[in-house]
Formats: C-alpha cells, sequence, structure tokens
C-alpha cells in the first residue's frame, strides 16, 4: 500500500467522461454524506476522468464511491507512466512496492485491462506476463477473486470518430471499489413497467439523488411526482419516499399492473415506498411536523404539463359554486369530483417551493430541483434565492437551444440571511413559448 507523509493512501478515481458539470458536485456531496472531509478538490479536473485523491484506507473508499453514477471505479494506486516498460519500473521503484507485493502475495486475483478514449487488440495474456515480477503465489479466480489488479490505458484519439492505437499514458492499481453504473440499467426507464412523457432518465435522476444526499432511512419528498422517476432514484438509495401530485391521473396510473407502486415491486423496493398523493403543492396537507429531510422534484414548466394551482381562474364568474349540491351533497365532497384550477406563474411556484423547503427542511438538509432556461446569449439566467438556503450547486446540462439546471440548495436556517430574490419577477419570458416556437 502506498502510505504518504501525512499517513494517508493514494487513490486513483476514474470518472465517466459525461454530465462532467454534475461530477464534482456529486463526488463533494458523497464525500461529504460519509463524513470525509480531508479530500484536496483542487487537482481535480472536468477535462479529464482521472483524479488522484489521498485518503485514510480502503473503507473510505469504499464508502465514498459505492454510490457515485458518475465514477467508473476507485483504485488503490500503484504505478503510472507512459509506455507499459516505464510502467513496470514505475511500479517497481515505489517505495510501497515490497509491502504490496507480501499483502496480496496469497490472494486469489485477476488482472483487468480498461481503457479511456482507444482501443487495443494486443494480446493481453503477453502483457499480463510482463508483471510476473509482483510474484503473486495466490490462484487466478476470474469469478471471484480476492483482488482484481487492473491496468488503465489512455489513448488519444486520432479523430473525433477515429480511436487511438496506442495508449499515451498508463496507469497500474489495484480496484477497491466500483461506481454505481449498473442501476442505470436497472433503473433504466425502457424496462420500466410505470413510466409516461414526463418520465426522468435514470443516470440524471440517480446522479441528483446523489447530489441531494438522499440517505437510507429518512424521508425525502417530491411534490411533484409524476410519474415518480425521484421517488424510485431515493428508494433506490435506502429513502423512505412521499409524493403528490395535483394531476390524479399521474398518481393513479395506468391501473393496478402501472403504477409509482407496481414500480417500487418491480425493483424489490417496495418497503420504501410510502405513498403517493394527489394533492397541489400550493395547498399542501402534509402535516407540519411531518420531518422532511430531502426535497428532490422536476417542478412543471408547462412543456408537457402544465402549471396549475387550485382556483378558479375567474372567481366572480366562480361565486356562489362551490355551494352547489348533488344527491344532498357539496358537490366537492363526492369522490370524483375534479376541482377547478388556474394558471400559476412559475416564479412563483419556484419561490413557494423555497419557503417550503425553509420551513420543512432540517438545518443541513438539501432541497434539489430541475430549471430549465433557454440559451440565450443576452438573456442572464437568474437562479431563485432565498435568505434561509445557502445555493450550493448549480449544475447546468446543456442541449443545443436551450438547457436545464439542477439547482441544490441547503437549509442553514435564520440565522443565514443569504441573498434572496424572492417575489421578483426573474423570468422574462414563458419557458413553455420558447420551448414551442424553437427558440426564435
Ligand atoms: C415535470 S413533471 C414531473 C415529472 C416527474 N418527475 C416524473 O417522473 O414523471 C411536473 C409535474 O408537476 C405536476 N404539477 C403541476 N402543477 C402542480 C401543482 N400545483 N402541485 C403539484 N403538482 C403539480 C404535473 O402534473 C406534473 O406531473
Amino acid at each position: 500500500m502506498q502510505v504518504t507523509k501525512n499517513g494517508r493512501k493514494k487513490y486513483l478515481v476514474f470518472m465517466v467522461q459525461v454530465h462532467t458539470n454534475f461530477r464534482r458536485a456529486e463526488l463533494e456531496s458523497l464525500a461529504d454524506l460519509y463524513g470525509i472531509n480531508s479530500i484536496d478538490f483542487s487537482k481535480y479536473d472536468d477535462s479529464t476522468p482521472f483524479f488522484y485523491v489521498e485518503l485514510e484506507n480502503d473503507q473510505q473508499a469504499k464508502d465514498w464511491i459505492k454510490r457515485s453514477i458518475l465514477t467508473r471505479a476507485i483504485y488503490e494506486y500503484w504505478g503510472d507512466a507512459d509506455t507499459y516498460e516505464e510502467l513496470h519500473e514505475s511500479i517497481q521503484s515505489q517505495d510501497f512496492f515490497q509491502k504490496n507485493k507480501e499483502l496480496y502475495h496469497n490472494d486469489t486475483f485477476k488482472f483487468e485491462f480498461d481503457t479511456y478514449r482507444g482501443n487495443n487488440k494486443s494480446n493481453r495474456i503477453k502483457q499480463i506476463e510482463k508483471f510476473s515480477y509482483l510474484d503473486f503465489k495466490g490462484k487466478i479466480n476470474l469469478k471471484n477473486p480476492q483482488q482484481v489488479f487492473t491496468v488503465i490505458e489512455e489513448y488519444k484519439p486520432i479523430s473525433e470518430n477515429i480511436p487511438g492505437k496506442d495508449p499515451i499514458h498508463l496507469i497500474f492499481g489495484r480496484l477497491i471499489q466500483t461506481g454505481d453504473r449498473l442501476s442505470m440499467d436497472r433503473y433504466d426507464l425502457k424496462k420500466r413497467p410505470y413510466k409516461g412523457t414526463t418520465s426522468f432518465e435514470a443516470e440524471l435522476s440517480l446522479v441528483s439523488a446523489n447530489i441531494a444526499q438522499v440517505k437510507p432511512g429518512t424521508i425525502m419528498y417530491d411534490p411533484f411526482a409524476g410519474t415518480g422517476s425521484f421517488l424510485t432514484a431515493g428508494g433506490h438509495y435506502g429513502a423512505l419516499v412521499i409524493g403528490s401530485d395535483i394531476d390524479g391521473r399521474m398518481i393513479r396510473g395506468k391501473g393496478a399492473s402501472a403504477n409509482i407502486n407496481t414500480n417500487f415491486k418491480f425493483y424489490g423496493e417496495s418497503s420504501k415506498f410510502l405513498d403517493v398523493l394527489t394533492m397541489d403543492f400550493t395547498h399542501n396537507s402534509l402535516r407540519s411536523n411531518l420531518v422532511i429531510d430531502t426535497i428532490l422534484c422536476d417542478p412543471p414548466y408547462g412543456i408537457r404539463e402544465s402549471i396549475k394551482v387550485l382556483g378558479a381562474r375567474d372567481p366572480e364568474r366562480f361565486a356562489g359554486k362551490e355551494n352547489i349540491e348533488i344527491d344532498g351533497k357539496k358537490a366537492f365532497l363526492h369522490r370524483d369530483y375534479i376541482p377547478t384550477k388556474k394558471p400559476y406563474a412559475l416564479d412563483s411556484l419556484l419561490d413557494d417551493i423555497l419557503q417550503y423547503a425553509s420551513e420543512r427542511l432540517p438545518i443541513n438538509g438539501r432541497l434539489a430541483f430541475w430549471m430549465p432556461t433557454a440559451n440565450d446569449e443576452n438573456i442572464e439566467t437568474i437562479i431563485p434565492l432565498h435568505a434561509n438556503l445557502e445555493l450550493k450547486y448549480n449544475c447546468v446540462q446543456e442541449f443545443n437551444k436551450w438547457s436545464r439546471r439542477l439547482l441544490v440548495y441547503i437549509n442553514r436556517g435564520p440565522t443565514f440571511d443569504g441573498p434572496t430574490n424572492s417575489g421578483a419577477k426573474r423570468s422574462t419570458t414563458v419557458f413553455r413559448d420558447r420551448y414551442f416556437n424553437h427558440f426564435n
């Protein structure tokens, strides 16, 4: 093992080179969640998938990375160089080399190769044989080895479509922990029993849950649950989830075989599903002493669903209608009563979410939600702010003419006294209109 002067070991985090705007936020949030506060992020770089860190021990590395969606794996560092010849020299010249050899001397093991921006057709067996100086005496076990030793080959592509032929850099390490990328396949929308046009893709909903620090055994609430994509992600990370939506059709789903609950059964996570209810978020009926640890959502922006709240668009015309009775019972008390709704401004709805989070989240609890914006160069995007909430992350996912961002806030309480723009008109145009006009 490599022990640095401060008693810590060197590790390599090998990340995916996608959603780079979200990677650091995910790594920082998971480190914070597990109380690992000694990681030096000053060397973190969005332009490379490699991030070298020092940690106290393997357990810290495991805790930190096991939930990460944007990390392929974390390795104990053994050496690196630009050619294979130099790599072998690098490994043998490390002051921890002898100790490492002894530690894993009798363990079952296997070798793996991973590549970045290229592919290699060389004879891997011959390459592995060149590591014979490691002198491992344990048996090779391809299925369930105690140790996995990995060579990561980095290439420089010849052009955008032609991968490089020879590696430009090599890193050798012992696998400590893979990230949670397999869950992207497990929660893939294509395989999900209940989904709809508003369903949020698996990868970024899981990343959102990580950045929101959804924790096992705590309560997570999605006030705009729709088909329950974020509830599913929260359940995966062990939270007990509650959702609500103004549209009862979303909550009821497509009958007994396809609804949010059946998704939880499908994933074998029914015990994480508390319930969902039809409710206007702005007329919230969750009791005020219910502890909500995390709020994670994708509010309506009027693209596939409208922004509506309970109420009459024209209160004068509606006056007195609340007294109408059917079969001797007030109309609105019947089970199949559909209440009137009126349009609502996005700015007001976002103000409401921030206010609700400030009142309902515990101190240091997180609110995370998605907000779309048009990519006009000359229009500043104004992020909603609340005096009690610290805006921790603003991670942007760019599309062609628009983008959406994950805004993450931490409830710091009334003493925080941060900047606020509550009540201000922040959006200059209605996103829905711009979207359907192709942002012209
Ligand atoms: C962008 S969608 C969320 C989709 C959801 N993440 C999913 O997985 O399907 C926004 C949702 O907010 C709901 N909604 C609109 N106005 C609402 C309100 N005032 N209160 C609660 N839900 C509302 C819509 O019915 C819609 O399902």
